[in-house]
């Protein structure tokens, strides 16, 4: 503990103490999380505050929408993960709040799991590396990180009520990962999550939180609930727990007519959705428990300390704060190059003959990027709104936003015609559904729509297309927390519009915001596909930069694009699972390690996407020092043109009797720009980890013997090889 907050702790009395561990209301109405502070000793109030993709001020004050955290992956750029921590703290700062709930980081084990857009990725190698980045992106700005949910939050059904059922290995070698990152990246806080571990709730979890993630790690910020997320006082406050948040509850019971006791806050529509009356655990009850001997004085005085420790680190004790900054050029302009870079060009393939009645010439070239000239058919349900994000706590209310038509509209020369073809998809909003708790101003919730039902039909949007060089179909589900999607389907009738589409224009590219991965059953029928995620408030002028080839889509995907039954953890036992356990059967073979070990062929393996530069690769080297092996590729541009590469190394490990592993784990990755005709010498760093297994005995364990490290463009896609010996 630092001097000064050793000195304060002694001069705190117990009242005191107990009012820096548990929650109030804000006064000023803006904070998510708020800490009264102890006037007496000069500690002012700490105020932490949403989320992943910007400022949700409780105030519904404005921020910069930026793009969701999985398109931030989509990026494989930990330096852009990096900025847009920083401006997001900047913002927070901005808006007086001292610590940010972000970043989320739990695997995404399910593709049905509401909150995947919250999160980065399948594979804890890509996730570590961008919450490393997001955490000392905020922290570089003197606000406090939040990574949460800790741990096996990958859920949003039962996500208060079940338990994720996992082994020690599959837990060390994927779940935990990302959080060990957060720590060593230097995390301020960790958020405990709703769900159970092996049959403990995470607040009360003694071993994950008090021997792993402080003792064995040494994590010296503060743990804190989620909201209403605190199960008992004394399990939690010995387990390690230090903030109860949000400490009061939300409304009274008395004056609502919803049945609190029962099943509107465990199942049916709220299904997911904490007890929000669930408040007060660690205010009187903790000094009591303290009193009777239960909780020792030196653990409340721990648990103080880690909070004004964080308080101290950034400056707020002694009134030291940067102003923040909202809204700036600088912002919206890094809102709109990551949702750029995100963007995953899926295919892009030549149409030739041509009898569209299109008059563009370059029928031997892919269908993207678009001629300037071009004629457009923009046609979409909602192509007049920005996709912001999913519903929940993420949501963020921009100061200004694009959507695709008025991006495409300003950067095309040709003309563009604008049909939607379809009713409008509504999004999720998680406030919407706890309107009959509480009064919800949805006034500022809305992005802005198009015109009542106008141009709807299948028949406008076919007849746009057949009178336009290309048609531009834009598409999205609508996911949230607190809700999981009951299938991959887009929603509604999205699929038989692209299909209409598709057979009225040979030229057709479809745009396909999603939460995480869909079906894509028409993909046959289409030129090109842009998987576009949540691209925030920058929606449209990101996409229409993709589509006229003025930026490089430079995203590749974070998550493995198949039919939904392809998945693993198909079986209910393993997901939503039975009797509120969720049993994870699959072990470490999530996402592309499942696909890998059955040879399975996905719709899109990760990593994959495509650019419109092309790259070739020279062959690879290795040189190791004690302790990291680098492995060094060069990778030409050979096209007119300049572009972006992702350089992905995944290793393959000998076989040994009796151990189970992946096929090939991602060890190692980095994003690069090269000029047209330009090469570049990319070099990769692989740690320990890039070869070592979790044993349940032994540890981490590396076994002897020659690993393959296979340097490519995905994780299918291997363009040079090279043996390391171990
Ligand atoms: C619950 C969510 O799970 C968490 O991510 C969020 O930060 C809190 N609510 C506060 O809104």
């Amino acid at each position: 503990m630092h001097e000064r907050v050793a000195e304060l702790v002694a001069e705190l009395t117990r009242e005191e103490k107990r009012r820096l561990v548990r929650g109030a209301v804000d006064p000023d109405g803006v904070a998510t999380g708020y800490v009264p502070g102890v006037e007496r000793l000069g500690i002012p109030p700490f105020s932490l505050v949403d989320g992943p993709l910007g400022v949700r001020a409780d105030d519904g004050g404005r921020a910069t929408a930026f793009p969701a955290s999985l398109a931030l992956a989509a990026t494989f750029d930990p330096d852009l993960a990096r900025e847009q921590g920083a401006a997001m703290a900047r913002e927070a700062r901005a808006h007086g709040q001292d610590a940010l709930l972000a970043p989320g980081t739990n695997l995404l084990r399910v593709p049905h799991c509401g909150r995947n857009f919250e999160y980065f990725s399948e594979d804890p190698e890509l996730a570590s590396r961008l919450t490393a980045g997001v955490v000392e992106g905020v922290e570089s700005e003197d606000v406090v990180a939040t990574v949460k949910h800790y741990v096996a939050n990958n859920q949003e059904r039962n996500r208060t009520g079940v338990s994720a059922e996992v082994d020690e290995r599959t837990l060390r070698e994927l779940y935990l990962r990302p959080f060990r990152a957060a720590v060593d990246a230097g995390v301020g806080s960790v958020m405990t999550a709703y769900n159970r571990v092996n049959g403990t709730h995470m607040s009360d979890h003694g071993y994950l939180v008090g021997d792993v993630l402080k003792d064995e790690w040494g994590f010296e910020g503060y743990v804190v609930s989620d909201w209403y997320g605190l199960e008992t006082t004394v399990g939690a406050a010995n387990a390690g727990l230090d903030l109860e948040m949000p400490g009061v509850a939300s409304f009274d019971p008395e004056e609502t007519d919803a049945d609190v006791d029962g099943d509107d806050f465990g199942a049916g529509d709220l299904d997911g959705l904490p007890d929000p009356t669930k408040a007060d655990m660690f205010g009187e009850p903790l000094a009591d428990a303290v009193d009777r001997g239960e909780v020792p004085e030196r653990r409340l005085d721990d648990m103080v300390g880690r909070v004004l420790g964080q308080m101290h680190r950034i400056g707020l004790l002694d009134g030291d704060q940067p102003d923040g900054a909202l809204d700036t050029t600088e912002h919206r302009e890094l809102a709109e190059r990551i949702a750029a870079r995100g963007t995953v060009l899926l295919k892009n393939e030549s149409v030739g003959g041509g009898d569209d009645g299109g008059a563009d010439a370059a029928r031997d070239d892919p269908v993207l990027p678009i001629d300037d000239e071009a004629s457009v058919a923009l046609v979409g349900p909602n192509v007049h709104e920005p996709k912001l994000g999913g519903g929940g706590s993420s949501e963020t209310t921009p100061f200004h936003s694009v959507s695709p038509r008025e991006g495409v509209e300003a950067r095309a020369e040709g003309t563009v015609t604008v049909v939607r073809g379809h009713s409008e998809i509504e999004d999720e909003s998680l406030f919407d559904r706890l309107a009959f708790v509480e009064e919800v101003d949805e006034s500022d919730t809305e992005a802005g729509t198009g015109p009542e039902d106008e141009d709807t039909t299948v028949d406008d949007a076919v007849a746009a297309a057949e009178a336009a060089d290309v048609a531009v179909v834009v598409v999205r589900d609508a996911t949230s927390e607190g809700r999981d999607k009951d299938d991959l389907r887009l929603p509604d009738e999205q699929d038989a519009l692209v299909e209409a589409v598709a057979a009225a224009n040979s030229r057709t590219v479809v745009v396909v915001n999603s939460g995480g991965p869909v079906e894509i059953p028409w993909l046959d029928d289409v030129a090109a596909v842009l998987a576009a995620w949540y691209p925030g408030q920058a929606d449209g002028d990101a996409v229409a930069s993709v589509l006229y080839g003025d930026r490089d889509p430079a995203g590749r995907l974070p998550t493995t694009f198949a039919p939904e039954d392809e998945y693993p953890a198909t079986d209910e036992r393993q997901y939503p699972g039975v009797d509120d356990e969720a049993h994870y059967e699959e072990g470490v073979f999530v996402g592309y390690r499942h696909f890998d070990a059955r040879g399975a062929e996905p719709t899109f393996p990760f990593g994959h996407g495509l650019s419109y530069a092309a790259f070739e690769y020279g062959d690879a080297d290795v040189v190791a020092d004690e302790r990291k092996h680098r492995v060094r590729v060069a990778v030409e541009n050979t096209a007119a043109r300049p572009g972006r590469e992702v350089v992905q190394a995944y290793v393959r490990p000998p076989e040994v009797d009796g151990v189970d592993r992946p096929v090939r784990e991602l060890a190692g990755f980095a994003a690069v720009s090269v000029d047209a005709g330009a090469t570049e010498t990319v070099e990769l760093d692989l740690d320990e980890h890039a070869f070592a297994r979790y044993d349940a005995e032994e540890g981490w364990t590396t076994d002897p013997g020659s690993y393959r490290v296979e340097v490519g463009r995905s994780s299918r896609d291997v363009q040079a090889t090279v043996e390391v010996e171990r």
